[in-house]
């Protein structure tokens, strides 16, 4: 995929498809106006036919237009003008990019009316770009045996109006990036479970590592879990015959004593709810269990890729959650890397099991700031719904940069509050704490069982059960939160 800018001259700039904004009354955005002089008025024409709306996500492709170029002009619906925000821009963008990825155009410009700087400038411009593209032209990695639909034509995108081309440049080039972690995300995640195990995700690590010198991979097989004493993660992989696996990933982009930035995903591979079993309905869903392992190991690969200045470990761990002679039952206590016993009354809450080993293994790195990732609860999908991630955290400044990292990638999530209250709840009789603290608050409770392992560090918590995927029928991986990190990751790399 090549990436560039246009600065100017629409109309006989050479590509095979020029994008151009439509607003909602049928007005022409600035940039088609002028290809509309340029091609005598036919664009207007047809507006005025009205037989297009200009309604967000809609498009129009219209061919052989006389005085241009480009073969082809797409027009796509920008809504209201007044109310034209960084919203309507990106949904007309991936409609746009949607509409292309389905024919054989080749190559294309993007020439949508931009809004404000404020919201949207020339190097979001470019990052959204490239972004949407890889997006629009992701295939799943099925295992359908038919022929393949041949893939989508498109080679090359130029992105504009630009005011400053080098940083939108840069845009695209980090767009690109977050794109292609993004592929790894989704590729992984959406492999089904039988054939991404725990070992499988060892070795798409290593596999990914051995195209980039600056990023090391160590694995720890059970033997070195249990020389670890990593009790907890231990507890939930033995009703399994997968065996469980721990990732450490090394990228080194910054000097070897500066403290690292250090990243810890959830990789549970399946997540039958083991003895805690889970009602069959949806049940394949919990593939999708590993997405926080799939993000981090693709963030590492981007921290590398873009050559970020700063230090970078992802933490995975990975086990499979099921039901078994030898697994673990309501009532047992387990003991923890940390040292604190925890007693298990539901097995379906594995995953603060295996975080709390890895957070703990964290610190040995003395990290500048640990952000763990995890599909974690079905009550962060009832508090925010499928379009925010929850966060919390020790850490409010760490919390903040979260925060804002989704906002600037489009990639958004809303702090729940995590105050000592929350963690009353785990008490046990019989050991240090419980892993469930009853229905009510569940997000939050999760977080503050995390909480307990994370003292002293700086820490914060994505619970992305409610946004790593869809269900229904684009059912798949959505590569979240990826841009959210990379957002993170550049943001912390250039100061
Ligand atoms: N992996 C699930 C959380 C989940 C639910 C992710 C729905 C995506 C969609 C997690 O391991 C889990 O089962 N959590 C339990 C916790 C409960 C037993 C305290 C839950 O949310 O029901
Ligand atoms: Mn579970
Ligand atoms: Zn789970």
């Amino acid at each position: 995929m090549e990436f560039g800018v246009w600065t100017k001259g629409l109309a006989t700039l050479s590509v095979d498809c020029l994008v151009l904004g439509v607003f909602e009354d049928g007005e022409l955005s600035g940039e088609a106006r002028s290809v509309d002089s340029a091609c005598g008025g036919r664009l207007k024409k047809l507006l005025e036919r009205g037989d297009f709306a200009g309604r967000p996500g809609d498009t129009l492709l219209v061919s052989e237009l006389p005085g241009l170029s480009a073969t082809h002009v797409l027009l796509t619906g920008l809504g209201s003008k007044k109310h034209f925000q960084r919203k309507a821009w990106r949904r007309a963008c991936q409609a746009a990019l949607a509409a292309i990825a389905r024919t054989r155009i080749p190559s294309c410009a993007i020439a949508l009316d931009r809004p404000e700087t404020k919201q949207l400038d020339d190097y979001y411009l470019g990052r959204q770009v490239a972004e949407l593209t890889g997006g629009a032209l992701y295939r799943i990695n099925d295992l359908k045996t038919g022929k393949k639909p041949a893939a989508a034509a498109l080679r090359k995108v130029l992105a504009g109006p630009v005011r400053k081309a080098s940083a939108a440049q840069q845009g695209l080039t980090h767009g690109a990036a977050v794109a292609a972690a993004q592929v790894i995300q989704k590729d992984l995640a959406n492999l089904p479970p039988n054939v991404c195990t725990p070992i499988f995700l060892a070795e798409q690590a290593r596999a990914l590592a051995k195209r980039y010198a600056s990023l090391k991979v160590k694995v720890l097989d059970e033997p070195a879990l249990r020389r670890e004493k990593m009790g907890c993660l231990l507890a939930v992989a033995q009703g399994s015959a997968q065996p469980p696996r721990f990732l450490v990933l090394e990228y080194q982009g910054g000097k070897k004593s500066e403290a690292p930035v250090v990243l810890v995903g959830k990789g549970v591979t399946f997540d039958s709810g083991g003895i805690s079993l889970k009602d069959p309905p949806g049940m394949d869903e919990m593939k999708f269990d590993m997405s926080g392992a799939a993000a981090v190991i693709a963030s590492l690969t981007l921290a590398a890729q873009l050559r970020l200045g700063i230090n970078v470990v992802g933490l995975v761990a990975a086990v499979e959650n099921m039901p078994d002679g030898r697994a673990v039952k309501p009532g047992d206590i387990a003991t923890s890397a940390a040292g604190l016993t925890v007693e298990i009354l539901n097995t379906d809450a594995e995953g603060r099991l295996i975080l709390c080993d890895a957070l703990h293994y964290a610190r040995r790195f003395r990290p500048a700031a640990v952000v763990d990732i995890a599909t974690l609860t079905g009550a962060c999908v009832v508090a925010l719904g499928h379009h925010h991630a929850g966060v919390m955290g020790n850490d409010e400044k760490l919390v903040q940069e979260l925060l804002s990292a989704g906002v600037r990638a489009d990639d958004r999530c809303w702090q729940l509050p995590l105050t000592e209250e929350y963690a009353e709840s785990l008490k046990s009789n019989f050991a240090d704490f419980a892993n469930v603290g009853g229905r009510d608050g569940g997000a939050i409770t999760a977080a503050a069982f995390l909480a307990k392992f994370t003292q002293g560090l700086k820490w914060a918590h994505l619970d992305v059960a409610g946004i790593a995927y869809q269900s229904g029928a684009q059912k798949g991986s959505t590569g979240r939160p990826t841009p959210l990190l990379a957002d993170f990751l550049i943001q912390r790399a250039s100061h």
